[in-house]
């Protein structure tokens, strides 16, 4: 039976759990709204419950509880064809046997549509890919990224308003990926479509999407957008995920609404952004990003904290430097520093002092 809602989301989770055995369950809680035209991205390490949202979604798996609504309209019931979704899987399963454009229309034929509306379809989706010249080609005549990108045609070819990817380019090479990312993110823009993208690279997510769902252990640890993700993560498990991030471990010993005082293990005591903490004596680890930490005494901030450091590392990356130090018992502490000609290149074994301000030091949850 349709149900209609509310709120104007066009994708909407409400307390979906999912279990295949009926006693463990995969995804756990799942609440998740889009609005129309949202690139949302699932982000998160292998098991964690992507590819089965996806899957409950697209209709090929059945939610154990809650409801998934599709623009107001519950779609519990209703079967995968009819549900008007593109679907992109990782391995793509272009038919070998048939061309490119035999590939796109036979979606087309099992509805059913006249030959010369599929023609036109067809040839619509092949110029939104930029592919429209290999329409008789079969796939094996084809790169890695022209196939993947004639699966993407495939997608669109209903002009579904709804397009669900997982993993669509993990088979590509790094070059051709990160040309393929941008090619999807512009045609997703310029169609307006709607698209629940999976991946557990972060760097995907993050260049790529309007939202990101951290998943894990079958819940979303956090969803924002990408600058939010990785500047104000809400708990250690996104502060690690996402990007590089430097811990230190100790014991809340004094906390109020925008102040913990943190003692670290090394008996150090330094103040903190309270996030994930909730009372004194509670473990916490202290969370830095590598760019928010400064050695050059001159560039150092009013207010900011520091520690003593030694020098484990020094990488030339090209563009930037990358130095691994030992802060407070942690060796492997990362700072990353613009290569410029006034930018001090560090020697193992210095002795350095380093500093941050007290809002860019995190304090979240000890897991
Ligand atoms: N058909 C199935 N029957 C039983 N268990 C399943 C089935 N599909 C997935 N699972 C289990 O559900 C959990 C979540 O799997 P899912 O495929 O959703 O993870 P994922 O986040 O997509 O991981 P990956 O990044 O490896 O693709 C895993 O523990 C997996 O073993
Ligand atoms: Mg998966």
């Amino acid at each position: 039976m349709a149900e209609t809602q509310s709120s104007d989301a066009f994708v909407e989770f409400e307390r979906v759990q999912k279990s295949y055995d009926g006693e463990t369950l995969v995804v756990k809680d799942l609440n998740l709204a889009l609005p129309k035209g949202e690139f949302l991205t699932m982000l998160g390490p292998s098991g964690s419950g992507k590819t089965t949202c996806l899957m409950m979604l697209a209709g090929f798996e059945t939610a154990t509880h809650g409801d998934i609504r599709l623009d107001g309209v519950s779609i519990n019931n209703i079967p995968p064809h009819k549900r008007g979704i593109g679907m992109v899987f990782q391995n793509y399963a272009l038919f070998p046997h048939m061309t490119v454009a035999e590939n796109l229309s036979f979606p087309l034929e099992v509805r059913k549509l006249p030959k010369t509306e599929r023609e036109q379809k067809v040839k619509r989706a092949l110029d939104m890919v930029q592919m429209g010249d290999f329409g008789g080609r079969r796939p094996s005549q084809l790169s890695g990224g022209q196939q993947q990108r004639i699966a993407l045609a495939r997608a669109l070819v209903f002009e579904a308003e709804l397009v669900l990817m997982d993993e669509p380019l993990g088979a590509l090479d790094k070059q051709l990926r990160e040309h393929m990312q941008f090619e999807i993110k512009r045609i997703a823009d310029d169609l307006g479509i709607t698209v629940v993208y999976v991946t557990h690279d972060q760097t995907e997510a993050l260049t790529m999407s309007d939202r990101v769902a951290v998943f894990n252990d079958g819940r979303i640890q956090q969803l924002a957008p990408p600058d939010q993700l990785y500047e104000a993560p809400q708990n250690s498990f996104v502060a690690q995920f996402i990007g590089e991030n430097n811990t230190l471990e100790g014991v809340v010993k004094e906390i109020t609404s925008d102040k913990a005082v943190v003692q670290l293990d090394n008996g150090e005591l330094i103040d903190c952004k309270p996030v994930n903490v909730t009372k004194a004596g509670e473990r916490t680890l202290v969370s830095i990003r590598p760019e928010r930490v400064e050695y050059n005494k001159d560039r150092l901030q009013e207010g900011a904290h520091t520690l003593k450091a030694e020098v484990l590392e020094f990488i030339y990356m090209g563009d930037i430097f990358r130095t691994r130090l030992k802060v407070a018992g942690n060796t492997n502490f990362i700072i990353k520093t613009r290569n410029a000609p006034d930018v001090e290149r560090l020697k193992p074994g210095q002795q350095i002092e380093i500093g941050w301000l007290p809002e860019d030091c995190r304090a979240l949850d000890a897991v």
